[in-house]
């Protein structure tokens, strides 16, 4: 919701770890339609020998010339194809191994135990041929038979990958991982039967065993394949979306830092309607409420969120109308009621809420809360219409200005960003946010120089205030001036300690910790200190779990990393930043998984001499 949030670093910090994330995971669409088309072209040699496929047009034709449509398609194997008949008719006569009636192998343990060497290698041979001839007409029950056979002469991983190709024909799963697991016991690097196990672990959702085959897949290509990567990559995010769904849905506000900078950018209200101290009931909540808000403290914010919900209920919004005495005090509960609920990621509830307080008695403030939630959902024109609404009632209104910037500057109109920034600015000169974004805005568009002069403005005018130093650094470090940078998130950090408030709250910490770490190698240590600091002073701060767990994959602490991803994932609020931090999550799990791995290290290894590169 803050644009400010989302600046330089913590997009480059997401980025970083995507890349991490895709060295050792990763996904591959080019490759299983690839895959698919081979299995289509079986399918088209087999149709030549096969009745079953006569549907197909162009080459059935020719055949079907003689015979009747119905009896020609259902037909079953004595056919009139002569491919047919060369495959089934006349093999049982030549083979050199005991056949049924219907001319399927009959090998039992006694026969094999009567077999030199030698015919049992000629008699896994023929069954093999005879199985693959029934695979191309399709007849796969038959080839099970025939490779089942092959197995008992012989334990090769060739026939165990041809009978999985049969299940897999037939859709059968479970079989197919069954075989192909044989296979890839007896041949380590069959990639065929690999990518088939895969394929189907996929398919009955099983993604972490899918995960693991298709990142072996990656590694004995080398790190180079593309098209695993994109399907190791579909599969994460399958895998972590099923796991986001599994858990129970909970609302719940974020840290203060992001609160603070969103009630932070309205101007400040103590008593709106007369409500204060003194009042009873409902007025009383909902002034105990505001003192919570304007305290600014970490966790102030979950009890005005109560303490609005019982203003709410005991103004009997229900029964009020815009006549009514209460009208004005409730529907401003209605307002704060929504806030919350957006900043619990709750959109659908926070416009019923903004709507009761607009049906009951709007200000301008009310078309502004529900221009945000139109604005969040993509929704620009309606939210242009309610800052329109909202300035009809008050021109001089600053909450508009701040927002409507806010909303150019997101959608990349930076020239209109500014103007509406600068009215905020003039209409409430204690915005800190109006000056950092007008700074931000010059950056931006190239003048550095203006910039600086701009947030030095800024420090001169809120002295005390974190904000302007941690947002001053975050330009310095996307400039590059790592020291200037760190030096301004020093200033930040020591500001956020002596104030009884919490307005950055971690920012500056994590900020810092994420340059020095990008910086050397050496200062991994400092980092990481400094991020501990950092979870302790804001435990909701989904940013400052994800960026230690960076730093414990760095120090090889994977099951700390798989923690701390996991619970930034439980702190996130959006869907999307839940599924991107299990993922991150999971992919580490896979990692671990792949190191205990003994075959598939030394692989790595191996690729690793190859390219050059150290093995980690
Ligand atoms: C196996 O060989 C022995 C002796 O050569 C023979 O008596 C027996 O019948 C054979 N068994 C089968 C099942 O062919
Ligand atoms: C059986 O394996 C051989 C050797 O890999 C291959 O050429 C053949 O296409 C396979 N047949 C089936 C049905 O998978
Ligand atoms: C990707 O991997 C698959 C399976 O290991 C392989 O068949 C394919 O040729 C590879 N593609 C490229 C571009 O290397
Ligand atoms: C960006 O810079 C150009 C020329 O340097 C200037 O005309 C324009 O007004 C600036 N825009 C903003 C939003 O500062
Ligand atoms: C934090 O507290 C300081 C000092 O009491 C005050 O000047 C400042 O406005 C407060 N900041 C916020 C965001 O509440």
């Amino acid at each position: 919701m803050s644009s400010l949030e989302n600046s330089g670093l913590t997009r480059a910090k997401v980025f970083a770890i995507a890349a991490l994330v895709s060295v050792t995971a990763a996904g591959a669409y080019y490759y299983y339609s690839t895959q698919a088309a081979s299995e289509q072209t079986d399918d088209k040699a087999g149709a030549e020998t096969s009745d079953s496929a006569a549907k197909k047009k162009k080459k059935s034709k020719k055949k079907k010339t003689s015979s009747k449509p119905t009896t020609a398609e259902d037909a079953p194997s004595t056919s009139t194809s002569p491919e047919a008949k060369k495959a089934v008719s006349t093999e049982p006569k030549e083979t050199i191994y005991p056949v049924n009636s219907e001319g399927l192998p009959e090998i039992t343990e006694e026969v094999v135990a009567n077999l030199s060497e030698k015919e049992k290698e000629e008699w896994a041979l023929a069954l093999k041929e005879d199985g693959n001839n029934e695979f191309k007409a399709k007849k796969y029950h038959q080839a099970i038979a025939f490779y089942t056979a092959a197995l008992l002469l012989k334990k090769d991983p060739i026939f165990f990958s041809n009978r999985s190709a049969c299940y897999a024909a037939l859709n059968d799963h479970e079989n197919v991982i069954k075989d192909t697991t044989e296979a890839i016991k007896l041949k380590p690097d069959y990639t065929k039967c690999v990518l088939r196990r895969a394929t189907s672990y996929e398919t009955i959702e099983n993604y972490a065993d899918a995960m693991f085959d298709l990142t072996a897949l990656t590694i004995y290509g080398g790190f180079s394949n593309k098209s695993i990567e994109q399907v190791l990559e579909r599969v994460l995010k399958k895998h972590s979306m099923k796991i986001v769904d599994a858990k129970p849905k909970e609302l719940r506000l974020p840290s203060a830092a992001t609160i603070g900078s969103f009630f932070g950018a309205f101007v400040e209200e103590s008593s709106p309607e007369g409500v204060n101290e003194e009042s009873e009931g409902a007025d009383k909540f909902l002034h105990d409420a505001l003192v919570q808000i304007n305290a600014n403290t970490a966790t102030g914010y979950d009890q005005a969120d109560t303490l609005i919900n019982q203003a709410v209920e005991a103004y009997n919004v229900e029964e009020l109308d815009s006549n009514s005495e209460k009208a004005g005090p409730a529907s401003i509960a209605l307002e704060y009621q929504a806030a919350f609920q957006f900043l619990k990621n709750d959109a659908t509830s926070a416009a019923t809420s903004v709507e009761r307080a607009i049906a009951l008695k709007p200000r301008p403030r009310s078309y502004v809360f529900r221009a945000l939630i139109n604005a969040d959902k993509s929704s620009y024109a309606e939210a242009l219409e309610d800052f329109k609404r909202a300035e009809e009632m008050d021109p001089k209104c600053p909450d508009i200005f701040y927002h409507l910037g806010q909303l150019f500057y997101l959608t990349g109109d930076l020239s209109k960003a500014e103007i509406n920034f600068e009215t905020a600015k003039e209409l409430n000169p204690n915005n800190v946010y109006a000056y950092i974004q007008l700074a931000c805005i010059t950056y931006k568009n190239g003048s550095i120089e203006e910039a600086n002069e701009k947030f030095t403005e800024a420090k001169l005018k809120f002295a005390t205030s974190p904000e302007v130093p941690n947002y001053y650094g975050e330009i310095l470090a996307d400039k590059g001036d790592i020291q200037a940078a760190c030096k301004q998130f020093d200033i930040a950090a020591r500001l956020q300690e002596s104030l009884p408030n919490f307005s950055v709250g971690a920012l500056p910490l994590v900020n810092k910790a994420t340059c020095i770490s990008r910086e050397s190698f050496d200062r991994l240590a400092e980092a990481e200190e400094l991020l501990i600091r950092a979870c302790e002073l804001d435990p909701k701060s989904e940013l400052a779990r994800i960026s230690l767990a960076q730093i414990k994959l760095q120090k090889d602490e994977v099951d700390d990393a798989i923690v701390l991803f996991e619970e930034s994932s439980d702190l996130a609020r959006s869907y999307e930043e839940k599924v991107q931090a299990t993922s991150f999550a999971e992919a580490t799990k896979m990692q671990k998984r792949i190191k205990q791995d003994e075959t598939l290290t030394a692989k790595i290894a191996e690729v690793m001499r190859q390219s050059g590169a150290v093995p980690y």
